[in-house]
């Protein structure tokens, strides 16, 4: 099935299964902002404590901080965002449509991209397990000529985003041919910059009122509290300060469901470093985060390192982790060492001294910062990619097909489904102490209606790791099966047995030890 279809078909899987909702749907949906529904947030809150735990209670020096929204309007002057948060955008003057042109350029580079894959896959398919792929990307005359051409492209558009060069973009997508996918016509406008800051205004009266913005990024009140943290926690370098929470941009090209929103949630974390010890900390950093992400199973070649072609405003070194979506790998986290830009900026804008001071150098500095920074949505949307299946089962001597949400165990929304085989019997009523039994332990689900292999497959679309079938047998013998999702293998268990059965698979222990 073509990659579209899947991403079409997870789209609508999201909403039949209460996971992902347009928000304000009855009134014909807002542009780019989403609801998460009764499945969606149980997976939302699992994903922020697997962030969480793996970055405040497994390291000492990591604290967290829980920030307002609205801040003082200077701090976005001191950031830069004021002047510097913007993206090039591009009309199409058939269709009047709008387009960063940043991304159209990348997307010009992924085709090429895409070519060179082709290329190899043919080989490999061709020679085998024989195949050695590093040494025909450095022979194979097609994917040489290939290669150079996104290496004169790759240049031309990291210089002209360095230079803020906007008349060599507009150039560089007519030179590539882009077409517009509405109009198909390549006649663009000239390329602008658009600040993605939405403001608002604080206070009752016209003349008393200020403005002020919706935080682009959550790490700005990370910044203006460090001293707050560093003093009442006593903290010495290195330390950081992780945060979970909104953070809104005014997307003018919102595409691709969850993906790119304009009201979204981000993780992030400020480490704060002596100067000079920066890139250490950022190696250290991306490693430590790239084993995060592929602690959760979805395949270590799905995911790669992105080098940034320009550097944010306030960085000397920037990194993106990139997952294999089904609309190719994009951005997932960004790693980014900050320099002491943020830090020094907001001591000369507030006019206080923003310094650590280091007992053993005996002098004071502006700590360096290593930025780690996940959107929370755009981490669903890639577990959701990576969890949805389509799979081929028989079914009473027929194929059929089962949709099944592969999801990590310790992120699924409900971990085990408890079913009654009939609604009579005294069944439903030791399926329901079964369930009081270990609701404080996990998040259960009793189901009783429709046969048992409907109540499996509305299990599976969902993700429930387990099902567990009360049947006459448990009457008299204290035993109920257990099936697996994945394998959706059966075996027949005493009661007893399930909490320590399932406490090991649920738990995020067995994740961090990855
Ligand atoms: N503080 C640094 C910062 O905000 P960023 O690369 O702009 O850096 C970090 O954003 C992460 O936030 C991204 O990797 C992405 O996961 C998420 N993100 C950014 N913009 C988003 C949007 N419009 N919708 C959903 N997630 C977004």
């Amino acid at each position: 099935m073509a990659q579209e279809d899947i991403f079409k078909k997870l789209v609508a899987h999201c909403k039949e299964y209460g996971y992902v909702f347009q928000s304000s749907e009855i009134y014909d949906g807002l542009g780019a902002v989403y609801d998460y529904g009764q499945n969606g947030v149980e997976l939302k809150n699992n994903i922020k404590k697997y962030w969480w735990d793996s970055m405040v209670l497994l390291h000492e020096n990591v604290v967290g901080l829980d920030s307002a929204i609205f801040m003082h309007p200077t701090i976005w002057k001191a950031s830069g965002h004021v002047d510097a948060f913007n993206d090039p955008l591009i009309d199409n003057k058939d269709s009047k449509k709008r387009y960063r042109a940043d991304v159209l350029i990348e997307e010009a580079l992924a085709k090429i991209e895409a070519k060179m894959d082709k290329e190899v896959a043919k080989a490999k398919k061709r020679f085998g397990d024989a195949f050695d792929e590093q040494q025909f990307r450095e022979t194979n005359p097609r994917v040489l000529a290939n290669q150079e051409k996104w290496d004169a492209l790759h240049k031309r558009f990291a210089d002209a985003l360095n230079d803020n060069n906007l008349e060599e973009l507009k150039q560089i997508i007519i030179d590539q041919g882009v077409a517009c996918p509405i109009s198909g016509s390549k006649n663009w406008t000239d390329v602008r910059q658009f600040n993605l800051m939405f403001s608002t205004e604080m206070g009752s009266t016209a003349e008393g009122a200020s403005t002020i913005y919706l935080r682009p990024e959550t790490a700005q009140g990370i910044f203006v509290n460090y001293l707050n943290v560093q003093k009442t926690g006593r903290m010495k370098l290195p330390f950081g300060i992780a945060q979970i929470g909104k953070a809104f941009r005014n997307e003018i090209v919102a595409r691709q469901f969850i993906f790119r929103m304009r009201e979204f949630e981000q993780m992030e974390m400020q480490f704060f470093v002596k100067p000079g010890t920066e890139l250490d900390w950022f190696e250290k950093w991306k490693e430590t985060r790239m084993k995060w992400h592929r602690a959760l199973g979805f395949g270590d070649e799905n995911y790669r390192f992105h080098q940034h072609e320009k550097l944010a405003h306030y960085a000397n070194a920037a990194v993106d982790v990139e997952y294999k979506f089904p609309f190719g790998f994009k951005e997932v986290e960004g790693i980014h060492s900050r320099t002491d830009f943020d830090l020094s900026q907001h001591q000369e804008y507030s006019g206080k001294k923003i310094q650590y001071f280091d007992p053993e150098e005996n002098r004071s500095y502006v700590p360096f910062v290593v930025e780690t920074s996940i959107g929370v949505d755009r981490m669903f949307l890639q577990i959701m990619a990576a969890s949805y299946c389509e799979e081929e089962v028989e079914n009473n001597g027929k194929v059929d097909t089962r949709v099944v949400l592969k999801l990590p165990v310790p992120l699924a929304p409900i971990k085990l489904a408890v079913m009654p085989l009939v609604k009579k019997d005294g069944l439903p009523e030791i399926a329901r102490e079964i369930i009081d039994g270990l609701k404080f332990d996990f998040n259960c689900q009793y189901d009783e209606k429709d046969s048992i292999g409907k109540r499996y497959r509305r299990q599976d679309a969902i993700g429930t790791p387990f099902c567990v079938t009360v049947d006459h047998q448990t009457k008299d013998d204290n035993t109920i099966t257990i099936r697996h999702r994945d394998s959706m293998e059966q075996e027949r268990i005493p009661i007893d047995a399930l909490r320590s059965m399932i406490s090991e698979k649920v738990s995020f222990k067995g994740l961090f030890e990855k």
